[in-house]
């Protein structure tokens, strides 16, 4: 077993850095195998610390020449920095070093993407460039020199001088060394430009490869919406010259928000109605705000250390979920964004791989960039703007801007703000910061004399390291319909503060039934004794979105439950409500198309393992199966008429309404695909003009078995797209029968187009693998064995990515022993490989513990 706990690092351990840094030069002489790195930097003791131990951090560096205040010096040099003997007073440090971008495969520091440079520095990639201070409480002035033959040279800040074979670059703003980016390559530009409410102008760029540039006016676009909204919502301009944003194919994640040059996995940015989905540009929208809103929520007010992860990412992807909000459909994106919470980070909640929002220690710190620090951080601080409610927040975030600009900030200077916007004492509610795992609050309720009465009760399961729990704030938003589906008490917000608390209602004519978490006012599970009649009587009268299709969703959990435990047919009563969904014309069409999705097979195998049941992944896949063929039947004729009512005319649009009517249409192209062998997703194939419908149909023919055809044309037409490959391998992987499905990906993966070292491609592959609950635990356990044969293979390229894939195991203790051993001994095999990275053996050894 590989030691990684002699490595771990503590929030408690928190010490200021001994110097901090004024000002930073770098040069850069690039070369694919040898690219030279001078830096100039001049340090001053910190005055608020009395430490003067000297440190600069570096890894794989060649350290060529040193020197203090001019003089030559040989520091003491380790695998993870170098000393030196230095003044207790201001000096300049100067180095020169050597690095190797085109060997660089794992993808952090100074790498190459298809022949251009590019970096990655979050979180700790600095020191893979050169040696320096590399923690975010360290911020400085940069200053930029490249010098290359290649006809682009971007930096942060504003451009400054440049001529033949160089390119200089000023950034007057401080920053961290993670916020640092430079990229040089052949790149072409599309360009725009903003001007910001104070009247001042703003160059934009989106820069590809030479033959992207049809589609780069999406993000363009999403760009100046988000910075108008930025200054609307949260009074915030942007503060540089200039605006780049490039995009680069070999990526580990979704974006970063380099001061002033945003970099980006060339699929959360490209962007055409004949190559992208409904999903890409919602996303890619999204994606564009995020990064554009970390200039202030990351950028002008950073991090003091990377425990604070969620003071940025928290507040970010919050602001995120409003711009989409404002957008297009609000309830919409809180459904999709709930979803998305329950599949990813109530798992990661309830498993070995569970931790606070704000964690107390790490390995690695890559491997703390998870739905708990992101989404659950964000939940986190909606469920505060309805404490506090809408003004406060404002106010709160206005004195957040103004006390901590230029800060490296945490969440005590955060919580602080709101003490003090509102009086109101926070440290109850800090307990969402400081305990992991996922309340479940279970709720009863008594009926007499006109007086309702709901009791609830709260606690929170044991988590690694985290034995017991203490009781948290936890704002319940509810409302009470009247038996005729009426709205006889309006949402009003309950706050829950004790183990157990109940609240009244009173002066009411009849038993109500109660919406109870409307617009999921908090990120808890909640436990109801009810019935299917009450569910459906919800989804039918509930004037809560989110609750209206939350009694939809229980409704149709409760009914596979029943199928797979009971050996029940299909619920005609489901069916029923499901087809009074599909007649009420006054519902969004997006609307209608959650509704008639399915819980997913990892949701149904948690609601199993919350039973006591032992969850088996094939028949959890059976069950669902034939649930649709009886909704195909039951609904047949409604869906036809669905289909034909939300066919878009003219050239596509991807704005919100559109896409709806798709998600609808192509909703019921799925099912009808189940009745009609495929005839009508034929036609809808042959006749597309966008990637929505042309993939809609290729994914409704391969439901018809009836996709073969269809898949050799798709491979034929888009050979040449990386992107839209990547979902044509996935597509396969997502379809493919449990039996079949490590063949299929053993398979894809002999295919010429795939590649470990892109990992878009290899997150096509292996991540729809890992999503492919029945074909991934299928009880041969060849799914497990092939992908610890992969994630070994990647390791030793891209320990990143591969300790993120690592988490497809998370579950593993839910199921029966057989694939428990199993899954042990594919666990043991990557922990016992040679030189296993840092990154993968914390994973592993989290999910072994
Ligand atoms: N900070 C980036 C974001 O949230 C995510 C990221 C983390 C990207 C680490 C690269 C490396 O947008
Ligand atoms: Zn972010």
């Amino acid at each position: 077993m590989k030691d990684v706990d002699g490595r771990t690092i503590y929030l408690k351990d928190y010490a200021p850095p001994a110097y901090l840094v004024e000002r930073v030069e770098l040069t850069f002489v690039l070369a694919p195998e040898a690219t030279r790195v001078k830096s100039r930097i001049r340090f001053t003791p910190n005055p608020g610390t009395a430490s003067r131990d000297f440190f600069l951090h570096g890894e794989e560096l060649k350290l060529v020449s040193a020197s203090v205040d001019g003089q030559a010096v040989t520091p003491a040099v380790t695998d993870e920095g170098l000393t030196c003997e230095v003044p207790d007073a201001p000096f300049t440090w100067e180095a020169e070093v050597e690095i190797a971008p085109a060997r660089n495969t794992a993808l952090e520091g100074l790498y190459m993407s298809n022949g251009m440079y590019c970096t990655q520095c979050e979180a700790e990639g600095f020191r893979k460039i050169t040696y320096y201070p590399d923690r975010p409480d360290v911020m400085a002035v940069f200053t930029v020199r490249i010098e290359s033959e290649l006809p682009v040279m971007l930096s942060n800040g504003n451009p400054g001088a440049s001529g033949a074979g160089f390119a200089e670059w000023h950034d007057p703003w401080p920053k961290p060394a993670y916020l640092f980016a430079l990229v040089a390559g052949e790149l072409v530009n599309h360009s725009g430009s903003f001007t910001t409410r104070s009247g001042k102008d703003v160059e934009l760029n989106v820069w590809v490869r030479p033959g992207d540039e049809g589609k780069c006016a999406f993000a363009m676009e999403s760009l100046k919406k988000s910075m108008k909204w930025d200054e609307e919502v949260y009074g915030r301009e942007y503060d540089l010259d200039i605006f780049n944003i490039v995009a680069v194919d070999d990526f580990n994640m979704g974006a970063m928000e380099n001061k002033g040059l945003n970099i980006f996995n060339s699929a959360a940015v490209l962007a055409s109605p004949e190559t992208s989905t409904d999903a890409n540009f919602e996303r890619i929208e999204a994606i564009i705000a995020h990064e554009y809103f970390h200039n202030w929520t990351g950028n002008r007010i950073t991090c003091r250390d990377w425990f604070q992860l969620c003071l940025k990412e928290g507040l970010t992807v919050f602001r995120d979920a409003q711009f989409t909000a404002d957008m297009r459909s609000e309830p919409v994106k809180r459904i999709t964004d709930v979803i998305d919470l329950r599949g990813r980070q109530f798992r990661e909640d309830n498993g070995p791989l569970a931790h606070p929002v704000r964690p107390e220690s790490f390995v690695e710190i890559n491997n703390f960039y998870t739905a708990t620090v992101y989404e659950k951080g964000a939940e986190v601080i909606g469920m505060l703007k309805r404490l506090v409610g809408d003004e406060a927040y404002a106010k709160a975030l206005d004195l957040y801007f103004e006390r901590h600009d230029g800060d490296a900030a945490t969440i005590e200077d955060w919580l602080k703000v709101f003490e003090d916007t509102t009086g109101r004492d926070l440290s109850q509610f800090k307990r969402w910061y400081s305990q992991a795992g996922t309340p479940r609050v279970s709720v009863d309720e008594a009926w007499e004399d006109g007086t309702y009465t709901l009791t609830f009760r709260q606690s929170t399961p044991p988590t690694p390291g985290q034995p017991v729990k203490d009781p948290r704030v936890i704002p319940i938003a509810v409302g009470l319909l009247g038996p005729n589906g009426d709205e006889v008490q309006e949402t009003t917000l309950l706050e829950l503060t004790e183990a157990e608390q109940s609240f009244t209602f009173e002066g009411l004519a009849a038993k109500p039934v109660p919406s109870i978490l409307r617009g999921f006012s908090a990120p808890v599970i909640l436990d109801r004794e009810t019935d299917n009649a009450e569910r459906a009587f919800l989804l039918a009268h509930d004037t809560d979105p989110f609750c209206k299709w939350e009694a939809g969703r229980a409704l149709a959990r409760d009914v596979l439950l029943r199928m797979l435990n009971e050996g029940a047919a299909p619920d005609k009563a489901f069916l029923g409500a499901l087809s009074s969904t599909l007649a009420d014309e006054s519902l969004d069409p997006a609307f209608v198309a959650l509704v008639l999705a399915l819980p997913s097979e990892d949701d149904l195998a948690q609601a199993q393992v919350d039973a006591g049941l032992v969850p088996d992944p094939q028949a959890i896949h059976a069950v669902r199966e034939r649930m649709r063929d009886a909704m195909a039947e039951a609904l047949e004729d409604q869906l036809r008429a669905a289909y034909a009512a939300h066919q878009v005319p003219g050239p596509y649009r991807p704005d919100a309404d559109a896409a709806a009517s798709r998600a609808l249409a192509n909703t019921a192209l799925m099912l009808l695909s189940r009745r009609d062998g495929g005839a009508l997703a034929q036609t809808q194939y042959d006749t597309a003009d966008n990637m929505t419908q042309q993939l809609a149909a290729l994914s409704a023919l391969l439901t018809a078995g009836a996709g073969e055809e269809a898949l050799k044309a798709f491979e034929a037409q888009w050979k040449d797209d990386r992107l839209v490959m990547d979902k044509w391998f996935s597509l396969q992987v997502a379809h493919a029968e449990p039996g079949d499905t490590a063949a299929t990906v053993e398979r894809l993966t002999r295919h010429p187009a795939f590649t470990m070292k892109n990992p878009n491609r290899f997150r096509a592959v292996f991540g729809a693998f890992a999503m492919n609950q029945a074909g991934f635990h299928h009880d041969s356990g060849d799914g497990y064995r092939l992908m610890a044969d992969w994630l070994i293979e990647l390791d030793a390229l891209n320990p990143q990515t591969t300790a993120r894939m690592c988490s497809a195991f998370q579950t593993w203790r839910r199921y029966d022993a057989d694939r428990q051993a199993l899954i042990r001994e594919a666990l043991e095999r990557i922990m016992a490989k040679k030189d296993l990275s840092r990154d993968t053996a914390e994973m592993i050894g989290r999910i072994l513990d």
